[in-house]
């Protein structure tokens, strides 16, 4: 039988990292935060000066990125680069880098290695639809722009970095547009996604609905 695997789509800021280490921990499951290959790659680009537009030095990158995920923390060879990866320009840079099929093929082989014993809880944007098209339970997470830009400006602060809301509320409808209209593996809900919106909703419930369909389907 194939490893089970729960993914958990949705766009920028809707408590999909949150709620996938949540569930993760509920089930015992390893956890992938695919948007963090991304921004990996995002930073390195920063990093070594390649063009935000430059396909093939961005995909050569992706291929040969030295990322590690160690317990909590993400090391880019022997720089942990946990924090500086949730900074907004590498967000938004991860979100242009993302648009290119090479730079996404690349990471595509890299993404189903974490599927292992005993399962996997993955989040992103097209895990549901394209990297894990056979998991038996896949959740489309939004929530309004309000309470997403709200909720990354919480996030920025508590990590010591700046943030300025009328900015984030930009920046987030500016990155889902990006994310919804790129034509390679664009963000969509899977046809048999569970539809959930975190707007009003804590994430004990958001954690709890997904672990309800996971026990009415095992
Ligand atoms: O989820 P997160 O905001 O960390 O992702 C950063 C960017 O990486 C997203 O805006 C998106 O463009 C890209 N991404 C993607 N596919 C994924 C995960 C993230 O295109 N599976």
């Amino acid at each position: 039988m194939n490893v089970p695997v729960i993914t958990i789509d949705g766009p920028t800021a809707s408590g999909k990292g949150t709620v996938a280490v949540r569930v993760g921990e509920a089930l015992g499951f390893h956890v992938l935060d695919s948007g963090a290959m991304y921004r990996l790659v995002a930073l390195s680009a920063i990093r070594s000066g390649v063009a935000h537009d430059d396909e093939a030095a961005l995909a050569a990158l992706a291929e040969s990125l030295p990322a590690r995920f160690v317990g909590d923390r993400i090391l880019l060879g022997a720089v942990d680069a946990t924090d500086l990866i949730r900074q907004e320009a590498v967000g938004n840079l991860a979100s242009k880098v993302a648009v290119f099929p090479a730079v996404r093929d690349a990471l595509l082989a890299r993404q189903r290695a974490f599927r292992t014993a005993p399962g996997l809880v993955a989040d992103g944007r097209d895990m549901g639809t394209v990297v894990f098209p056979d998991a038996p339970l896949k959740v489309f997470l939004t929530a309004s722009v309000e309470s997403r830009a709200w909720r990354r400006h919480k996030q920025l602060i508590d990590k010591g970095f700046p943030a300025n809301i009328d900015d984030l509320r930009k920046d987030l409808a500016e990155r889902d547009a990006r994310d919804t209209q790129r034509r390679n593996a664009p963000l969509r809900p899977a046809e048999d996604a569970l539809h959930l919106d975190s707007s009003d909703m804590p994430v004990a419930d958001v954690v709890g609905a997904i672990l309800g369909r996971w026990t009415q389907i095992q």
